[in-house]
């Protein structure tokens, strides 16, 4: 019967597994939201806070969750509400949970819209249709052919929406395959081919010059340390919002992921291994393309308010910008966005796997079926934030990046606190190629715990006041959807307890 321990899909290799967790965690965010972020936030100096958050928050995080997961499995389940009733033997541990389906469909539904658009965009740079300006006008004119392109997208156009329907044909396509048939597979193609494209783009912008810079300089503009903004809380934030970003920790992707692992695998090597390909894709390869291209071509002033304009502009305005104006540009956009796309269905398929397992393991459903549930329900819920801009950014507020924090907070109390700290210590372990050192231990007793409370709080003070002031129609649609997923989710779960026969 699908959906007991025995029967359960896994990886099929160890290489597979690490390829497949880097494409979760390896997505937009290495290429648009890192470099905007460090240029924002001190250049050089944000790798300081990014570093620390790295090792005190991010890598024990990371570990708990493949632990989390892993034992999950083998007790079959894979996504949060059925793995924490076994954590934390109380009836609530298994609401707590909801937040594991909650967060990463959420965000699912306008991060797919997104990636479409990476598509779209990697098509029209191969076929040249996208607007080829005079390079000799003022910055302004020259960027709004390619501004007013972009437009077509946020506003949606019939084009837009049909490179929407293909990016959710595509990932239904490799969910239906499963875990080692899709998306280990597609894994496998995917990061190999994002790593080089991303590796030939970074070369040909070094070797960018133009009057106005040259991209070495972009290059010392972002590294170059601002050391006064370490005082700047705000940096210290921004930096811990971009590691759990990056590696998609707080998503519930990641414990669903490492559900289908086998029991006595390794985990601490894995993990760190596809930690690594992340950072490689983030600070070597994301740091080198978007930034020092736009800097060589409008100069440091200027891409410093291109940067600050947001990461919407330095990808889909400002680099395809710069690449009509280079010989083979439509090629190298190509490679842009298709790469782009590559990160984008990776980590969009990850985040439909908690559900879809969800689906599977609580209710036996066959792949098929809960694969067509949840793409059905995506693309109905995907339309707000495609038709209501003003509702993507509170959907992003809430689920991508509040909810994330208090997730990952849950998860580690839940691991270290109520299962038990020299348990949790001990399923992290089991396996492992080595032992993590004793001194994380600690870390993740008090230290990941505290500082994750303290980011949260310290969020919420700077958060909740602007963003509960919107009063918006679209931003209450949003609320009021997100309202009604939750309850919904809560009812599933609810139900799943009856049906097997536990106290709900
Ligand atoms: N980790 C994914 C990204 O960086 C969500 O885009």
């Amino acid at each position: 019967m699908a959906g007991t321990p025995e029967f359960r899909e896994q990886w099929s290799t160890k290489l597979g597994l690490i390829l497949a967790m880097a494409g979760n965690a390896v997505g937009l965010g290495n290429f648009l939201r890192f470099p905007t972020q460090a240029a924002e936030n001190g250049g050089g100096a944000f790798m300081i806070p990014y570093m620390i958050a790295m090792l005190l928050i991010a890598i024990p995080l990371m570990w708990t969750e493949w632990a989390i997961g892993r034992y999950g499995g083998a007790k079959g389940h894979g996504a949060t509400p059925g793995i924490f009733k076994f954590l934390w033997k109380n009836p609530i541990s298994k609401y707590i949970g909801v937040l594991g389906l909650f967060v990463p469909f959420v965000v699912l539904c306008y991060y797919i819209y997104i990636e479409s658009w990476t598509l779209g965009y990697a098509i029209f740079s191969l076929f040249g249709v996208l607007p080829h300006p005079d390079p000799s006008l003022p910055q302004n004119q020259y960027l709004k052919p390619f501004a007013d392109f972009l437009s077509w997208y946020t506003k949606p156009s019939f084009v837009a929406y049909l490179f929407f329907l293909i990016t959710i044909a595509f990932n239904a396509f490799i969910l239906y395959k499963g875990v080692s048939g899709g998306i280990e597979k597609f894994a496998k193609v995917a990061i190999p081919t994002l790593f080089i494209l991303a590796a030939v783009l970074m070369i040909r912008v070094i070797l960018i010059e133009t009057p106005n810079g040259t991209a070495v300089q972009g290059l010392d503009f972002l590294w170059h340390p601002d050391f006064s903004q370490l005082l700047n809380p705000q940096v210290w934030l921004a930096a811990a919002g971009q590691v759990f970003f990056t590696l998609s920790l707080g998503f519930g992707a990641i414990i669903t992921y490492a559900s289908y692992i086998r029991e006595d695998d390794d985990i601490v090597a894995s993990g760190l291994s596809s930690a690594s390909l992340n950072e490689l894709a983030e600070v070597i390869l994301g740091g080198s393309i978007a930034i020092p291209a736009a800097v060589a071509f409008f100069g440091v002033m200027n891409a410093q308010n291109v940067a600050e304009s947001g990461a919407f502009n330095l990808a889909f305005v400002s680099l395809p910008a710069i690449f009509s104006n280079l010989t083979g540009g439509g090629i190298l956009g190509f490679f842009w966005f298709f790469l782009l796309f590559f990160a984008g269905a990776t980590s969009s398929v990850a985040i439909s796997m908690p559900v879809i397992t969800f689906l599977q393991d609580e209710f036996k459903l066959s792949r098929t079926v809960a694969v067509t549930a949840t793409v059905i329900f995506t693309f109905l819920v995907a339309q707000i934030p495609i038709f209501l801009p003003k509702a993507l950014d509170e959907m992003d507020f809430w689920a991508g990046t509040f909810f994330v924090v208090l997730f990952a907070l849950l998860e580690v109390v839940v691991f270290f606190w109520l299962f038990e700290s020299k348990k949790a210590w001990e399923e992290i372990n089991r396996g492992g190629l080595f032992r993590v050192p004793r001194f994380y231990y600690y870390v993740l007793k008090f230290v990941t715990p505290v500082a994750l409370f303290i980011i949260l709080i310290a969020w919420s003070v700077e958060m909740f006041p602007k963003v509960l002031s919107t009063t918006s129609m679209e931003a209450w649609i949003a609320r009021l959807v997100m309202i009604f997923i939750l309850l919904l989710l809560f009812f599933m779960v609810y139900l799943a307890s009856k049906r097997n026969g536990e106290t709900a």
